[in-house]
């Protein structure tokens, strides 16, 4: 049998407070509409459908590079009103895993299994008993322990609201079902919606079996409607992603404060202080230490690499026994070679830095080729932008570059060359030379500093 997955959408998203549609909103540094579609692709269904109504532009354009066909529910008028819009492209043989935008850890583990343990001719839906049930539907069950009846918490009993069982939400059915089921719902409840959790009480009425699925962790069904929310949710998710590095043989020295928004790869034997982001492709070698206060996004670190305290480092490779930081800046494409140092208050853009050279303190290196054993001296900048375009600098092997020098691109230091101390250097300077540019010192006799009168 085939299968169909419908994700639900379409809801404003009120509590969030907010002109960015509610799925839209990021855990993890992904949209949570995107992290369900992920998770969806990873199931390897037939279709996949996405109700939107809410800045349904907004989400098409954020997320149309995905393989989703997007159904448009015009008015929002309820759960079941919501899957009714997808039933017309739904073959009738088809299951349908019906899930929520709104709920972004759902996994791909806990889906499969539910979907396995799921009779054919059966109707699934994840449950789970929740410390703090408020705000879901309640499952009810009869003596025998078979669901009966999902009653919504505005619907509820005193007695039924301490049921602490809730409705997920997730369910997996035959479309047959849903087409002959979905088009009875009517919308007499205190919320004048067609509630999809009539279907249960449907079912019970056909005899049709009901089973029910609990995931490992109750969080990943949790949904998020507001900013607590989300921020609880976070929070699970990067304690999760601690735990997975801490079993995998990292030290993190605050699992706390710790924070994966992307894809991380940690070696053997790192060490990883407190206060640190890692975004998009992040890989780190064996044996290295990632200061506190660290960023770092699609970046890539051999073996034995220090980033020393504050440093933001994007769209980097570097290369073992590097030492960065602290409070380095590295962005674009740069390349740093094996036993290169970079040092503080330092911005390296879109340039390679050669082994063994040295970048110590306070400077801009940018569109620079570096070889190696260079050394660059204090408060050196490459002038790499004449206000309309960007030119190159190309320092050889073993050249010393002074302090306070600023190199006017384009321009080439030749191999084994000098700069003197404070030089605009605005021509080549040829290979084994020393340049300087700087106005001679002169001493003028017998001068006297101005001197306040005293009152
Ligand atoms: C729903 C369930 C409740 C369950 C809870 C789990 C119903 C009637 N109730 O309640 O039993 O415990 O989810 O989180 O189903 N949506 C649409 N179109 C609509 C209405 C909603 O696409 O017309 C989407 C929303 O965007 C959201 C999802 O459906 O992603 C759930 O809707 P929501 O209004 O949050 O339902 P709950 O009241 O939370
Ligand atoms: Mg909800």
């Amino acid at each position: 049998m085939t299968n169909s997955i419908v994700i639900l959408a379409a809801g404003q998203g009120k509590r969030m407070y907010s002109n960015l549609p509610k799925v839209l909103h990021p855990l993890a540094g992904k949209p949570m509409l995107e992290r369900v579609i992920e998770t969806c692709l990873s199931l390897k269904m037939d279709n996949i459908f996405s109700i939107i109504g809410c800045k349904a532009t907004e989400i098409k354009k954020t997320l149309g590079k995905y393989p989703v066909t997007w159904i448009e529910q015009k008015e929002q008028l309820g759960t079941g009103h919501a899957v009714l819009q997808a039933l017309p492209a739904i073959p009738e043989h088809h299951r349908v895993l019906i899930l929520y935008g709104d709920v972004p850890l759902i996994s791909q583990s806990t889906l499969e299994s539910f979907m396995a343990e799921t009779p054919i001719n059966a109707l699934g839906i994840i449950t789970a008993e929740l410390p703090d049930p408020t705000g879901f539907g309640r499952i009810i069950r009869n003596p025998s322990h078979n669901i009966i009846k999902i009653i919504e918490e505005k619907e509820a009993t005193p007695k039924q609201k301490c049921i602490q069982e809730i409705n997920s939400g997730i369910y997996f059915v035959s479309a047959a079902f849903l087409n002959q089921t979905l088009p009875t719902l009517t919308n007499q409840n205190t919320q004048q919606e067609y509630y999809l959790t009539d279907i249960i009480e449907k079912a019970v009425k056909q005899k049709l079996e009901i089973t029910s699925f609990q995931p490992t962790h109750y969080q990943e069904i949790l949904g998020i409607n507001d900013h607590i929310q989300q921020a609880a949710l976070e929070r699970f998710y990067q304690e999760q992603q601690a735990i997975k590095y801490l079993q995998q043989g990292a030290t993190l020295a605050d699992p706390m404060r710790f924070d994966v928004r992307g894809n991380l790869k940690i070696g053997k034997d790192v060490y990883i202080d407190i206060n640190t982001i890692f975004e998009g492709d992040v890989t780190i070698g064996d044996h290295c230490v990632i200061g506190p206060n660290t960023f770092l996004r699609n970046v890539f670190l051999d073996n034995y690499i220090e980033i020393k305290a504050n440093s933001y480092i994007e769209n980097a490779t570097i290369e073992s026994h590097a030492i960065i930081g602290p409070f380095a800046r590295i962005r674009g494409e740069t390349h740093i070679a094996n036993h290169a140092e970079i040092g503080n208050f330092i911005e390296i853009k879109n340039s390679s830095i050669g082994a063994y050279s040295k970048v110590h303190h306070v400077g801009y290196i940018g569109d620079s080729e570096l070889g190696s054993t260079v050394n660059i001296g204090a408060g050196t900048i490459t002038c790499n932008y004449d206000g309309a375009h960007k030119h190159k600098t190309l320092i050889g092997n073993d050249v010393f570059i002074g302090s306070n020098t600023e190199l006017v691109a384009p321009v080439t230091i030749g191999e084994g060359a000098t700069i003197g101390a404070g030089s605009t250097i605005t021509r080549d300077v040829p290979p084994n030379q020393l340049a300087i540019s700087r106005i001679k010192q002169s001493i003028i006799p017998n001068w006297q500093r101005k001197k306040k009168k005293e009152t």
